[in-house]
């Protein structure tokens, strides 16, 4: 009897610390899902008012400015590898032109990818900008481990057929999604609902992310909420075009909250007062300051 009782104490106190380490569990409907009393400081792809987006001195940048997760766009490339870029169009982040969908990894490598930089934000500048290449998905998982957590988000996935299996392999390969939701590395974003669909159905353990444009100030259903629970654990839509009523709305759904793009002290004291779990962020170092401030 006594074995049968310390066997079980040593096994619930394993799952509280899994638990309790990954802040991920599951609910009744076997989704995962994350802890909302967690507020998750999500660095936009990377510390990107600090250093030029999507480069791996961004994403270094929000690790030590305590960004919870390395935010993460991704295109890919005519040769069928998944880069780290916002745009469709390598123009406005690179000093080249023209569609990531028509280059080659070889032609994107060749591009710097710091400089603009440098020139928009002269008071920013870092002669180490000069030069950067654009990351590929996979250098940035091998760079960064299990020891950091990704928010990747899949852009135009109706100009990357295939994209989503891509993307599950190399995180199966690097194993990022563990063996089951609680234990991912990964949160995984798009504002397609086809492309999370297929995301689900490869792997329906993923945490995944339903990402909202809104043209006016936000409403949603019941319906639509419910719609989306199917699927995901939660909402990612602008702090401008949302307001205290949807964020409560979408928590009694049990979805997380995470608008975008939260960059000022005042716009993040009015999402948090909101209610919202988390939020994406330019500057990780003042929403970390924000956060500290909340606790003391
Ligand atoms: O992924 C959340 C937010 O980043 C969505 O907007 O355009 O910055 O990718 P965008
Ligand atoms: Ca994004």
């Amino acid at each position: 009897m006594k074995k049968v009782l310390s066997f079980t104490m040593v096994l619930m106190t394993f799952l509280f610390t899994m638990l309790a380490g990954t802040n991920l569990a599951f609910a009744a409907s076997e989704q995962p899902t994350l802890n909302p009393n967690r507020i998750l400081n999500v660095a936009h792809r990377g510390a990107s008012g600090h250093a030029p987006e999507h480069t791996m001195i961004a994403y270094e940048l929000g690790e030590e400015m305590h960004g919870d997760y390395i935010e993460l766009d991704l295109q890919m490339t005519k040769d069928g590898v998944l880069i780290a870029m916002h745009d469709e169009r390598v123009d406005r982040t690179t000093n080249g032109t023209g569609y990531v969908k028509d280059m080659t990894l070889a032609e994107i490598k060749a591009l710097d990818a710091g400089s603009w930089f440098n020139e928009k934000y002269p008071d920013k500048a870092d002669p180490d900008f000069v030069g950067l290449e654009v990351p590929t998905l996979e250098e940035v998982v091998q760079e960064f481990g299990r020891g950091s957590r990704y928010y990747i988000e899949t852009k135009s996935p109706e100009v990357y057929p295939g994209m989503e299996a891509e993307l599950i392999r190399i995180l199966e390969k690097y194993k990022l999604l563990g063996v089951n939701g609680p234990s991912s590395k990964v949160l995984l974003q798009s504002f397609s609902p086809q492309s999370l669909q297929i995301l689900h159905e490869l792997n329906p353990n993923v945490p995944l992310v339903q990402l909202i444009s809104y043209k006016q100030p936000a409403t949603i259903t019941d319906e639509e909420l419910e719609e989306i629970k199917s699927y995901a654990v939660g909402i990612g839509a602008s702090h401008t075009k949302i307001d205290q009523a949807y964020v409560e709305k979408v928590r009694a759904h049990d979805l997380l909250m995470h608008p975008y793009t939260v960059n000022t002290r005042a716009d993040m004291e009015k999402v948090l007062d909101w209610g919202v779990t988390g939020m994406f962020t330019n500057y990780p170092d003042i929403l970390n300051d924000v956060l500290k401030g909340r606790n003391d």
